[in-house]
């Protein structure tokens, strides 16, 4: 069973974004769900979630974003495993841990990270922040990234400062050697769009040529994994679900 279950190679991306609050773990969850209305088995992982209230007082708060990853994808996985550091404070990972005593180890990270892979046909990683958020002092989710060689969806939120977020994470993830699969501008709100958010898609194609760049809606029930199936279709993630896909993207940031 371990020689079928290791004898291909998932889909793995790791899941950036231009901010916090952008719609990374939404645009996560639509492609999980698109993939999972595929027939894929798709696993899902928040190595660090911050922000994440712990007391009885919280009930009835919204869910965590591992919550919604293990939703859309249908995961069974233990919660320990599919993210590990859950910390309360909505702060930087690594701000948050040290306030919280807490040690985060990479390695404790890389073993969690096999085990969500193991039978998985598509792997999910969502980080937290943009691109160069601390995990620890010495380790961003840029490093974490680079270090399981993913290639990245950089989730980019529609609005004006957007083109100089991106420019900033592609040049920092492509200076580390890591791919940038995918951009999606994400739309923030079901509002009229404004200049800027009606220009920012066409402006970032002339900037990045040679970059995938797609667009995803507001989409009126988030939570609800068909609605979030439909969206992702209609926004053409279908070309991130082949291996070939994952494998590939454009490396380099025209000047
Ligand atoms: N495309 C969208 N359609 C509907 N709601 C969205 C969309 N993108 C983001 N949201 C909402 O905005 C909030 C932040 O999105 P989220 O995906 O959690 O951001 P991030 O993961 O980048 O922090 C959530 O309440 C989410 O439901
Ligand atoms: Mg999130």
């Amino acid at each position: 069973m371990t020689d079928f279950l290791n004898a291909y190679e998932p889909i793995r991306y790791g899941v950036t974004g231009t901010d916090t609050g952008i719609g990374k773990t939404v645009v996560a969850c639509a492609l999980a769900a698109r993939a999972r209305s595929l027939g894929y088995r798709v696993a899902a992982m928040k190595p660090v979630e911050s922000g994440v209230a712990t007391r009885a007082v919280s009930i009835g708060g919204r869910a965590s974003d591992a919550d919604r990853l293990a939703a859309a994808s249908g995961s069974s996985l233990p919660r320990a495993v599919m993210c590990p550091y859950v910390l309360e404070e909505p702060l930087a990972p690594m701000i948050a841990a040290l306030r919280a005593g807490v040690s985060i180890d990479l390695d404790t990270l890389d073993a969690a990270l096999a085990v969500v892979e193991a039978g998985a046909e598509m792997v999910l990683v969502e980080g937290a922040g943009g691109i160069l958020v601390p995990i620890t002092p010495d380790a961003s989710f840029l490093d974490l990234f680079a270090r399981w060689q993913l290639p990245l969806l950089l989730v980019a939120g529609n609005r004006l400062g957007v083109l100089n977020h991106v420019l900033l994470t592609v040049r920092a993830a492509e200076a580390a050697g890591v791919v940038v699969r995918a951009i999606v501008l994400t739309a923030l709100s079901d509002c009229d769009a404004s200049v800027a958010e009606a220009t920012n898609f066409d402006a970032l194609t002339t900037l990045l040529p040679h970059h995938t760049i797609l667009r995803f809606p507001w989409v009126d029930r988030p939570d609800d994994a068909d609605a979030l199936a439909a969206a992702a279709e209609g926004a053409g993630f279908d070309l991130l679900l082949s291996p070939a896909a994952a494998l590939g993207g454009a490396t380099a940031l025209s000047s």
